[in-house]
């Protein structure tokens, strides 16, 4: 076992040879968004995401469906299982079965699994001082979906938070790999300093985020302040909370700590290399990456946000 469960990670790492391993990861959640398709689209972008963070390529998937059979028409499903399928072919991964159950309320994910050189892994705990810390989607995601709900969302912001869960982290990762990273993870249910605070305590430093500098989707700002905030956003911060030493508003905070769905990649790497590595996903398609901070070595285990 090279990743396990006390470990933390994104996914669970076993070596079968010197120089293979296996990464296994499965997610599975209730619809974010109303279209069927393209929420098999986004449920499928989310699995797969854990193995492109631990530096992996997946290779084959199945999929895990609760469907209410009752009360819901087959037609949706076979729509979330062609975004699903749509996704796993982009991806050039191999659906290979799955399990499906009745269930009074709808959930869709999948199970994957990705191949990895043991020596390559990269995991959550390899974060050095000095480091640049890049994040390669904007924030937002809990948030619109609770204005969404709330039925207060612009079409607008729905349509493009709908396109940036659905797109797959495999050339943000591709690119990441030919850079000598220390320490990667996902952004997802607990929030960019959610999952940026177990970075922390699993590589032993501290980090420094520029707030102003953290990639935003549009709506996002405005819908916090009218408290779209969903619950998760809220307990993520107040989870975390005696490790952030902010000097910034609420508001700010909440976004900073909203749970994602589909999120981007945290990476750290020397920092000589991060504006080499932003540039060069600008340049193919990876365009709201940016550098949000720097990793620090006091104070140790937490996180100042400027
Ligand atoms: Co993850
Ligand atoms: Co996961
Ligand atoms: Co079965």
């Amino acid at each position: 076992m090279i990743i396990g469960l006390e470990d933390r990670d994104d996914a669970g790492v076993y070596r079968l040879r010197d120089d293979l391993a296996i990464i296994e990861t499965v997610d599975y959640f209730t619809p974010i968004v109303d279209n069927p398709y393209d929420f098999g689209m986004i449920a499928a972008a989310n699995a797969l995401s854990d193995v492109y963070a631990m530096g992996g390529r997946p290779i084959t998937a199945m999929n895990i469906v609760c469907f209410p059979r009752e009360s819901m028409d087959i037609s949706v499903l076979r729509e979330i299982l062609r975004g699903g399928i749509a996704k796993l072919s982009e991806a050039e991964v191999s659906l290979v079965g799955g399990h499906s159950v009745s269930d009074p309320e709808l959930k869709y994910g999948l199970c994957v699994i990705g191949i990895v050189h043991p020596e390559k892994v990269i995991t959550n705990a390899g974060a050095r001082e000095g480091d640049a810390l890049i994040l390669t989607k904007p924030l937002g995601t809990g948030i619109i979906s609770t204005a969404m709900k709330a039925r207060v969302a612009d079409e607008q912001v729905v349509a493009l938070f709908t396109r940036q869960m659905a797109t797959l982290n495999r050339r943000a990762a591709e690119l990441m790999l030919e850079f000598p990273v220390h320490a990667c993870t996902d952004i997802t249910g607990f929030g960019l300093l959610g999952h940026a605070c177990e970075m922390v305590e699993a590589s032993d430093i501290g980090m420094v985020i520029d707030a102003s500098s953290v990639p935003l989707m549009p709506g996002v700002e405005e819908y916090c302040a009218r408290e779209l905030v969903p619950g998760g956003t809220r307990r993520n911060r107040e989870f975390r909370s005696r490790m952030i030493e902010a000097q910034v508003s609420d508001e700010t905070m909440l976004i900073l700590f909203d749970a994602q769905t589909s999120g981007g990649l945290l990476i750290s790497l020397p920092a000589g290399d991060g504006a080499e590595l932003i540039q060069r996903m600008h340049a193919e398609g990876v365009k709201d990456a940016a550098i949000v901070g720097h990793v620090v070595r006091e104070p140790k285990g937490k996180i100042r946000i400027t």
